[in-house]
């Protein structure tokens, strides 16, 4: 339902890289609850192929998606989270610093899709994680929750701060993301005001550690949630980032694949 560069060509690479094939669904193709239900979609195409990425905007449809299909179906990115997402920003994360229990990530910006995967992620794996959103953006209240349930059963704390500055007080990796997801177009004026003072830029930098590293899911709006000068920093783990896209979905195509055959 939704445009793709990163995740669909991932996808794309890594099927094809594992010896498999790949046909794209556009919104235009099949017009996903409106040519005809979620529920047939998902049944009719289960008997025709071995996985399905979804991108919807109703975090519902991916669900609903999944609850008919018979194969597996992977988020590949709702209104609500973005789990492939998290998946190679942990691993990205591992791979720079050799660990991830105990390092300290903060995120600034708005609390939104992938934030939600992140605070998940880095919960289960101890990464202590502290989050800077306007007050009316914060996380969604039952994400948020059981994110802190899952940071506590690991050792790890995961806060929310008002101030982007204390978000990123001694930070080894800093974190942020649009501030005009897909579908919030419409809110964008607004966005750009309430936002202003959440840009990551050298100055927020400076308030987490020298070594720190820059992370961005990607696409990026510079001059915007963050600043030309720090995308192009030589901190920067951005492109590496988007690069274990491609690694990690093939890790997980294997992994969900394999457990069905
Ligand atoms: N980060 C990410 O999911 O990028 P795309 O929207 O280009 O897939
Ligand atoms: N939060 C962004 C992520 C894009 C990959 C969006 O939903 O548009």
């Amino acid at each position: 339902q939704k445009p793709s560069m990163r995740t669909r060509v991932a996808f794309e690479v890594a099927v094809l890289q594992l010896g498999g094939s790949v046909i794209y669904l556009g919104q235009e193709d099949i017009q996903l609850g409106q040519r005809e239900p979620v529920k047939d979609v998902a049944r009719v195409l289960s008997r025709y192929v071995d996985g399905i990425v979804v991108r919807t905007f109703a975090h519902k449809n991916a669900q609903e998606f999944a609850a008919y299909a018979s194969i597996p179906v992977i988020n590949g990115l709702s209104d609500l989270v973005h789990p492939c997402q998290a998946l190679a920003d942990l691993f990205t994360i591992q791979e720079h610093f050799g660990r991830l229990k105990g390092l300290h990530l903060g995120y600034v910006g708005d609390g939104n899709n992938v934030l939600h995967s992140l605070i998940q992620g880095c919960a289960m794996v101890g990464v202590n994680v502290s989050v800077a959103t306007p007050p009316a953006y914060r996380p969604n209240a039952s994400i948020w929750t059981s994110a802190m349930r899952r940071a506590k059963a690991h050792g790890a704390v995961v806060r929310w701060e008002r101030d982007p500055k204390r978000a990123m007080q001694g930070a080894d990796v800093v974190y942020t993301d649009v501030w005009v997801s897909m579908g919030k177009e419409q809110e964008r004026q607004k966005r750009l005001k309430t936002f202003r003072s959440y840009q990551l830029n050298r100055a927020l930098l400076q308030r987490a550690k020298p070594t720190c590293r820059i992370m961005h899911c990607l696409p990026a709006h510079r001059g915007e949630e963050i600043t030309d000068e720090v995308m192009e920093s030589p901190r920067s783990l951005i492109v590496a980032q988007a690069e274990n896209r491609l690694h990690v979905q093939k890790a997980l195509l294997m992994l969900l694949l394999k457990t069905t055959r």
